[in-house]
């Protein structure tokens, strides 16, 4: 049987990145003993699949030139030598960008498509759903009457982050990057305030927002936004760096804020993070965005593209803000 695969031809050197992807069409391997042969059905387009694409260092190995693009995916099982997984079963993991594949069943994590539509695996009560969750209860420790600010806001990790430090009480101030990104924040979210960094001064536009500074920071995109943030944090303020996105293209290396001497005049704490600190604890994460999500105090949203061949612009639209939501590829 045939699949079709986009594989990263070359490592990443500048951005667009756009040369790197080919689409092939290849056979799927036979199945060994503890295999499963899975249809894919949608991909997560990351902001950290930059971080897999070249040969630097990172949290985890680059695909090697020639291979699949990695991704998580869902999907289901259509053949299984595996005593784990049946046929019907839905899966998720590192699938791959590929319309099938075969994967070790130990690998794959099994979902119940009876709790939610498969995508959600993927979105709010996915990976993404999780770094939000453990980034700003565990790491963050929102409390009643707290200003917190969160960069990306109405994203995929963003709005979750954001939402649960609303839920802990907290003044939360979202930024994004378009007025619609904004009246989401505001309308659906129900933060406090939104400020779009496109259409203002940043550092003028945070001190507005918040008069007695910034206790608490979820960071996902560094650069400009994290120096203004830097330069209105309360002394012993918290700062969660999930991600620095505005930093992503730049291959070559980019500069710290200049204003870093904040973390020792103001005493600063500040956690860096990956999911995989997490891992063990995704039950505990379910736990609250399940029934959130299920009676309506949490609310996620999806971007859906359609078709394995349009990946190369779903990767260029997550760093141009144009995805409204956690950005998917649907393959199936
Ligand atoms: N630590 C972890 O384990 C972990 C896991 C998943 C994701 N992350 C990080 O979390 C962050 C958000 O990821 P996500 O998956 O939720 O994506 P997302 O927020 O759904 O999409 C990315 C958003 O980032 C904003 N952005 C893009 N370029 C930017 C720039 N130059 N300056 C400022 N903002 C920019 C855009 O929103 P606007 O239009 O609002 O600018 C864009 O829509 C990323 O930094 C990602 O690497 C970390």
């Amino acid at each position: 049987m045939e699949a079709k695969q986009i594989r990263m031809r070359e490592y990443a050197g500048t951005r667009p990145v756009r040369d790197i992807w080919v689409l092939t069409k290849d056979p799927v391997r036979a199945l060994a003993d503890g295999d499963v042969s899975v249809a894919i059905d949608t991909i997560s387009i990351d902001p950290g699949m930059t971080g897999w694409i070249t040969n630097k260092r990172s949290y985890m190995p680059p695909v090697k030139p020639g291979g699949v693009m990695r991704a998580f995916g869902v999907g289901e099982v259509t053949h299984s030598k595996s005593a784990d997984l049946v046929v019907g079963d839905w899966v998720t993991g590192f699938t791959g960008v590929q319309t099938h594949g075969v994967y070790r069943a130990e690998n794959l994590r099994k979902i119940d498509p009876s709790l939610a539509p498969p995508e959600k695996f993927l979105s709010g009560l996915g990976m993404t759903g999780y770094t939000g969750y453990f980034g700003m209860n565990d790491l963050g420790k929102p409390k009643t009457g707290e200003t917190v600010v969160v960069s990306a806001a109405s994203g995929a990790v963003g709005s979750i982050a954001a939402q649960v430090a609303k839920a802990a009480g907290a003044r939360v101030i979202g930024i994004a990057g378009a007025p619609e990104k904004c009246a989401y924040l505001i309308d659906e979210l129900s933060l406090d305030a939104a400020i779009d960094y496109e259409a203002c001064d940043i550092g003028e536009a945070l001190a507005q927002a918040c008069p007695d500074e910034i206790d608490l920071y979820f960071d996902n995109v560094g650069g400009e936004t994290l120096e203004a943030v830097l330069g209105l944090m309360k002394y012993q303020g918290r700062i969660v760096v999930c991600g620095a996105i505005s930093q992503y293209g730049d291959f070559a290396g980019a500069l710290g804020p200049a204003n870093f001497m904040a973390v020792v005049t103001h005493s600063l704490t500040i956690n860096g993070f990956t999911m995989r600190d997490y891992m063990h604890r995704v039950p505990e994460a379910l736990g609250w965005l399940v029934p959130a999500w299920k009676d309506g105090r949490l609310k996620m949203r999806e971007h859906v593209i359609d078709g394995i061949e349009n990946f190369p612009d779903a990767y260029d639209m997550i760093f141009r803000g144009e995805n409204h939501g956690k950005l998917l590829l649907k393959i199936g």
